[in-house]
Formats: C-alpha cells, structure tokens, sequence
C-alpha cells in the first residue's frame, strides 16, 4: 500500500492499494463521465488489459478509506524517469479531492525511488481538469507530445 496520509475533502484517508483478488472487479467498474470518454477509456478495466499485458505498467486502485474510487498505474522508462499513467477517478467520486490526493501520493513515492527520480505524465491540451491538477502539483509541461498529449513532468527537490 502506498500511503501519503491524505485525505478527501470528506476527510477520507486516501491511499493506493495493490490490485488483487478482492478488489480487481470494482477497479475494473471505474468509469469516467462520459463526456471525458475522449480522455480516457469507458471504463479501467482496458488499463487493466494494458498492465497485464505489458512489462511497464503497474496499475494501482485509488481507495478512499476502504470504497475503490479509482484507478492509477505507474512505470519506469528506460532512462529512468517514472511515469504516472491511467488516472481515473470514477464520474461519482469526482471533485471530491480524491484525484488530487492520488496523483500527490504517487508523485511523491515516484520522486523518492533511486535517491531522486523525475516523474512525467501526459494529458491531452483541452483535458482543462486533468491539466489544472498537474500544474497545481508541480507539473509543468516539456515540449514534448506522446500521441495528441502534452508530456508534464516535475522534478525531484535538489
Ligand atoms: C482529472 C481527474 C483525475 C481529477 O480528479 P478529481 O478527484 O475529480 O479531482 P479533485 O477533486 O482532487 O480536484 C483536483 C483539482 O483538479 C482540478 N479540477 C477538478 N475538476 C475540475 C473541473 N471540473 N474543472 C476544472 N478543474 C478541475 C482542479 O484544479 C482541482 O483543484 P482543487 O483541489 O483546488 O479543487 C478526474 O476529473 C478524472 O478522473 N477525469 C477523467 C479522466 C481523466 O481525464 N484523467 C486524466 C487523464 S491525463
């Protein structure tokens, strides 16, 4: 379990949890707002798809107190930088903090991996809230496009 301490603006205790026998089918439920269906896929369970089929990615389930509210996953390119990927928050647990206490508590467990670590993300240039959430966070974009999306990262406190 990866556990920052944060909290929801409800004061539930926000933490990102392995995802196993008890929670993957409720991590697979995730669903976006369908109008973000642009951003993101219908529902996790195609990230799901993505981790087990890849060498990359892990994914996570984002856990407010102990309701599955999302989905996460992270992963090491080869020159070391850590990417966050696959954030999704689902459509009735938004605007609740949860996505911003998620992407916190896993930036800051990347950045400390290897004594220092850069963590980068990307999002597409209309996703207003997704673009909002990073840069309030410390994100701040490169120049570089992977597929239609802007790459962000943050680099670790010298
Ligand atoms: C982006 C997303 C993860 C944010 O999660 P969330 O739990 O709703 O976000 P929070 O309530 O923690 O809000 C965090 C910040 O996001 C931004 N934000 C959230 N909703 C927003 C909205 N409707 N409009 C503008 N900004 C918004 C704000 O900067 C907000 O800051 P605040 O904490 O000062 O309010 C969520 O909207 C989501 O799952 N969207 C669909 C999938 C997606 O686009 N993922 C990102 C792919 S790169």
């Amino acid at each position: 379990m990866i556990d920052s301490g944060l909290r929801d603006r409800a004061g539930r205790h926000v933490t990102l949890r392995p995802v196993g026998d008890g929670n993957w089918r409720a991590v697979a439920d995730i669903a976006p707002r369908d109008d973000q269906r642009g951003w993101v896929p219908a529902l996790a369970a195609r990230y799901l798809v993505l981790t087990m089929r890849s060498d990359v990615w892990t994914s996570l389930a984002v856990v407010a107190d102990e309701t599955v509210v999302g989905h996460v996953m992270w992963g090491v390119d080869d020159d070391g930088s850590r990417w966050i990927g696959g954030m999704v928050i689902d459509a009735a647990e938004q605007d609740r903090g949860v996505g911003r206490a998620a992407v916190r508590t896993l930036a800051d467990w990347l950045s400390a991996q290897d004594g220092g670590s850069v963590v980068r993300l990307s999002y597409h240039p209309e996703n207003v809230p997704a673009a909002r959430l990073y840069t309030s966070l410390g994100f701040t974009p490169t120049g570089a496009m992977e597929d239609d999306e802007l790459v962000a990262e943050r680099t670790p406190p010298s």
